[in-house]
């Protein structure tokens, strides 16, 4: 029995900031942005939106067309917590709907927060082959206005249906794991923003790049030429690029030219929508697979980094006629309706996120009808609101 990816849902924001505009307005070279760091745009999330709206709104999209008596399993990756105790799944689980005897609880471990998810997912469908698993990741980026990592924010969600022979990608056995106690980026209980060794979390990031896929190649016999395509976390494109590049290092012109090609593919949505955190590896899955031409069968290795850090190597099968399970108009639509912003109207819609609302003043979404959004707090506790 397989076990793997079924659905795949995605959302960001309603509005954007072009990554141009910024360069100017932080006397940058706007080349730097563009292609130093490799980012176009960078969807802002207004205080409307939070971890819950976003990964109700991502789940939403394929709620419709799944069996939801069958989900015994509710997981949400994220590092934009909303309360430090109850779990951002418990809002999720009641505004979809699913049964009360559903299992659900948050996973935390900055960007591999759905990874885990997944992973735990994969193995309860091999156990409970007639049962389904919802994995969301869920994150807005904000490391704060004039600072060096400011191009590289953003918001979104994804969100994924984990079940037995499921029809966009058949996860494989194994993987391939390495960790380490280090401090390249965290975010302090008392801070709102990131804190971040941007240097030092980039040659990280590409050294566990390396111990994972070598030793994932080393345990299945798979050298870098079976594979069609290299995923990666991708928290600005340029750090995916740099990994790929030592990926193809070596390689056939055949095998690095589909590898850059497939690269490409996975990254045209994430230069658009900034970071997301947990969800930036499964923006790129369904950016190649939206984007990219891949035939059934085709093995995708999927690189995953969590600062702190955690780091981990998989791969799945695609399966036949995965692109009649996805919308890709929709997921296009969903990038192209946002809304430009000035700068100035970005930091005011930033700074204003950062703080904590008024209790019992309820606020109001601009988002289209349909989707959710977070209402305020009523005597302290989080209302969400379908608009
Ligand atoms: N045209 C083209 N490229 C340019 C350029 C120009 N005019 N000016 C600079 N660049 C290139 C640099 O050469 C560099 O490329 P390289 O990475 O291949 O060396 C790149 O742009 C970035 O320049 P750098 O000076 O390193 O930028 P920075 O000091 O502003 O920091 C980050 C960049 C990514 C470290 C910073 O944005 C950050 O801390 N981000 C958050 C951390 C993060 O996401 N870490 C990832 C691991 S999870």
């Amino acid at each position: 029995m397989q076990a793997g990816i079924d659905q795949i849902g995605f959302y960001t924001p309603n509005k954007y900031l072009d990554i141009v505009d910024l360069a100017y307005a932080r006397n940058q070279d706007p080349n730097k942005f563009l292609i130093g760091i490799g980012q176009s745009k960078m969807s802002v999330a207004d205080q409307t939106q939070d971890a819950v709206s976003m990964g109700i709104n991502a789940t939403l999209s394929y709620l419709d067309k799944i069996d939801r008596a069958k989900v015994g399993l509710l997981i949400i990756g994220t590092e934009s917590g909303v309360d430090q105790s109850k779990s951002a799944s418990l809002f999720i689980k009641s505004a979809l709907k699913l049964a009360p005897d559903v299992r659900t609880f948050e996973i935390k471990e900055a960007c591999f927060g759905m990874t885990a998810g997944i992973m735990v997912a994969r193995d309860y469908v091999r156990l409970h082959p007639h049962h389904s698993a919802i994995v969301i990741g869920s994150d807005i980026a904000r490391y704060s206005v004039n600072t060096g990592g400011e191009v590289t924010q953003g918001a979104g969600s994804v969100s994924m249906l984990i079940k037995a022979e499921p029809s966009i990608l058949a996860l494989s056995n194994g993987h391939s794991a390495y960790s380490a106690d280090i401090n390249d980026f965290w975010r302090p209980n008392d801070s709102a923003v990131a804190l971040v060794n941007g240097k030092y979390s980039k040659e990280v990031y590409l050294d566990f790049f390396k111990r994972t896929f070598t030793d994932y190649q080393n345990k299945t016999d798979l050298e870098t030429s079976d594979f069609s395509a290299l995923l990666y976390h991708l928290p600005f494109v340029k750090m995916g690029f740099k990994a790929n590049q030592l990926a193809i290092e070596g390689q056939t012109e055949a095998t690095a030219k589909r590898l850059e090609t497939n690269f490409t593919a996975s990254a045209q949505y994430s230069r658009e929508v900034g970071n997301i955190y947990t969800a930036s590896l499964y923006l790129g899955l369904l950016s190649l697979l939206e984007n990219g031409a891949l035939t059934p069968g085709a093995l995708i290795g999927l690189f995953s980094y969590g600062s702190g850090a955690m780091g981990e190597f998989y791969a799945g099968e695609v399966v036949a006629d995965y692109e009649k399970v996805l919308d890709r108009r929709a997921d296009e639509k969903m990038i192209t309706r946002r809304q430009k912003l000035t700068v100035t109207e970005y930091e005011e819609i930033f700074n204003e996120a950062l703080k904590l609302p008024q209790d019992n003043l309820e606020l109001k979404s601009d988002e289209e009808t349909g989707y959710w959004y977070f209402a305020g707090t009523k005597d302290h506790v989080r209302q969400y609101k379908q608009k």
